[in-house]
């Protein structure tokens, strides 16, 4: 079951307006959270970056966080997740049907819609690690929106996919920023480096989770631009996000990073990681 514009629906039942500016423009928010065993992880984070990102392009969002959160509830309910399972689920606000026009007509209402899919934890990634490959960051000057316009994303993925690699890392003019849904950090001299929450990157769920529990068990966190050399001579490379939550990335360009294995770094923020969603 589906959960779209105040209904219940099933897949086949869905129907787009033609005009719904999330289709026409990609004008709307989004949020991915994972559910561990029928919790969600991480949802207060979540709510309040939707509601953040929603004010960042003027959308007024006509529901509360508790109503939000009952209908969050109400998708695992119908959807018969249990402690059993391991899934996602997908919420989107467009800011909602009118005729196009680029700017923001008056008045209108946003559109909900929210799904659950039955998700594993990506474990056999996480014991091997993803190649990657680095790709001019041709993204807008706000990804620290979750919006729903994700072309540039899109783009920088399939670059990576088809020169061969499985990730991809993005920088600006030789400045590393975050992978297309992910972002990144790299390990030197047991310190950690990653991209400062700013414009240029989304500000992860998960990349705040690790940077406490990093400083909480006394690794050294730098939140400060790095180069694209900086990354190829890290001793470990790893992506973090909702869907690949510690990801090694044990190759850069066809080479090896950090000797083409999973480091000890990156293994113990896993291992303090999984204490932590469970
Ligand atoms: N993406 N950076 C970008 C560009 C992202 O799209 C994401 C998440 C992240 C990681 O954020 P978090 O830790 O809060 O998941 C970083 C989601 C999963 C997606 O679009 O599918």
């Amino acid at each position: 079951m589906l959960y779209v514009d105040g209904k219940w629906v099933g897949t086949d039942e869905l129907t787009v307006h033609p005009e719904d500016r999330g289709y026409n423009f990609g004008d709307g928010v989004y949020e991915v959270v994972r559910i561990y065993k029928g919790n969600m992880y991480q949802w207060e984070g979540h709510l309040t970056r939707l509601f953040r990102s929603a004010r960042e392009i003027m959308l007024d969002l006509p529901w509360t966080a508790e109503e939000l959160s009952a209908i969050a509830h109400e998708l695992l309910a119908k959807n018969n997740i249990t402690s059993a399972d391991d899934a996602t689920l997908y919420l989107q606000v467009t800011r909602g049907v009118s005729p196009r026009v680029h700017d923001i007509p008056k008045g209108i209402r946003p559109v909900i819609m929210g799904f659950v899919r039955r998700k594993e934890r990506p474990l056999a990634d996480m014991k091997k690690g993803l190649s990657a490959q680095l790709v001019e960051d041709i993204r807008w000057l706000r990804c620290d929106i979750k919006t729903l316009n994700l072309l540039g994303a899109v783009m920088v993925k399939q670059y990576a996919k088809d020169a061969g690699a499985q990730e991809s890392i993005l920088h600006r003019s030789g400045i590393v920023t975050e992978c297309s849904a992910a972002n990144v950090f790299v390990v030197k001299d047991n310190e950690l480096y990653t991209h400062p929450a700013n414009h240029l990157i989304l500000n992860g769920i998960t990349r705040l989770d690790v940077i406490a529990l990093a400083k909480a068990n006394g690794i050294i966190v730098h939140e400060e631009p790095f180069t694209v050399d900086f990354l190829k001579q890290a001793d470990e490379v790893f992506a973090t996000g909702t869907t690949v939550e510690v990801m090694p990335i044990i190759s850069v360009d066809g080479q090896a990073v950090g000797g083409g294995k999973i480091g000890p770094v990156v293994e113990k923020l896993q291992q303090l990681f999984e204490e932590h969603i469970y």
